[in-house]
């Protein structure tokens, strides 16, 4: 199956894949072990600067030997990466899933640039997935102290979703629907009637995509997810988990120097957080 069949069976059956970033392979490693033991797929992301940091190339070799081994569907995603070169070169080393942002720029350029991404990656590989987006979303994947306000005009108008899917003929839309990137001060507050909308003016095919699911409260998610959406993301809330356990263990055990002794608590830790998305997003026994 293609990840853009593991799309259409979620949101068919009714559930999400999970879409969780890595920097490090102890953040894949433990990703692979909760997938592994919940039968659940992996759409894995990595940020223009996640893949700067690990290389591009190096991602989709570790994917890939990651797949291979252990016979999971595991696809490799180019997370908003915010220029036409750089999607293409997304392509080019391999990645499985494109995730072109333009959303910055005005309408017309956001479509224009977009579609040559969608136009280059699939003339390359028949089986990629391409992800566009329309509306502004705020924040990013840390841990905020201030409210982040989320305005009406922020938010994607269904029309312009119709036009913007129509013209880019991509694969998935991630809209603004009261989501935001990072944990801020304030809840969000998903606006579902939107997404709703959204997805019923939508073809069947064209996935929808929740950005920013940290910090979001799971009736929320569910919600959400029973109105259309069927690929979620989540970054800081692995992070958070990431950085903690790392502190606790170091501050206890100043003397260990051993990455392998250090890091699988590290491990540990973070595989409770993934297991209770994965639950949540309902991909467990799904393979
Ligand atoms: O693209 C990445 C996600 O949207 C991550 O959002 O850091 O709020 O979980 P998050
Ligand atoms: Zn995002």
């Amino acid at each position: 199956m293609t990840l853009n069949d593991w799309f259409k069976k979620a949101l068919r059956e009714g559930w999400a894949v999970p879409h969780l970033n890595i920097s490090s392979l102890e953040q894949l490693k433990a990703m692979v072990n909760v997938a592994l033991r919940l039968s659940s797929p992996l759409h894995i992301g990595t940020s223009s600067g996640e893949a700067k940091y690990l290389g591009m190339r190096q991602c989709v070799a570790l994917i890939r030997s990651f797949r291979e081994d252990t016979g999971l569907p595991i696809f490799l995603n180019s997370d908003h990466f915010g220029n036409v070169e750089e999607a293409k070169r997304a392509v080019d080393a391999g990645y499985d899933s494109i995730h072109i942002d333009l959303s910055r720029e005005p309408f017309e350029l956001n479509i224009k640039g977009t579609k040559e991404v969608v136009e280059y990656a699939k003339s390359k590989n028949k089986e990629i997935s391409v992800e566009g987006e329309l509306g502004y979303l705020r924040g990013s994947s840390k841990v905020q102290k201030e409210v982040i306000q989320i305005n009406p005009e922020d938010m994607t108008d269904p029309e312009q979703a119709v036009k913007f899917v129509k013209e880019t003929k991509i694969d998935r839309l991630a809209p603004v629907v009261g989501n935001l990137h990072g944990i801020a001060a304030n809840e969000p507050n998903l606006d579902i009637a939107r997404v709703a909308n959204i997805r019923v003016s939508l073809p069947d095919f064209v996935s929808l995509v929740l950005h920013g699911g940290s910090g979001i409260p799971d009736e929320q998610i569910r919600e959400a997810v029973k109105a259309g959406i069927n690929n979620i993301h989540v970054n800081t809330e692995i992070r958070v988990v990431y950085a903690d356990a790392l502190r606790k263990f170091v501050t206890e055990n100043p003397e260990e120097t051993t990455p392998y002794k250090i890091l699988p608590p590290v491990i540990e830790a973070m595989e409770k957080k993934i297991e209770e998305k994965i639950k949540l997003f309902g991909s467990v026994n799904r393979i």
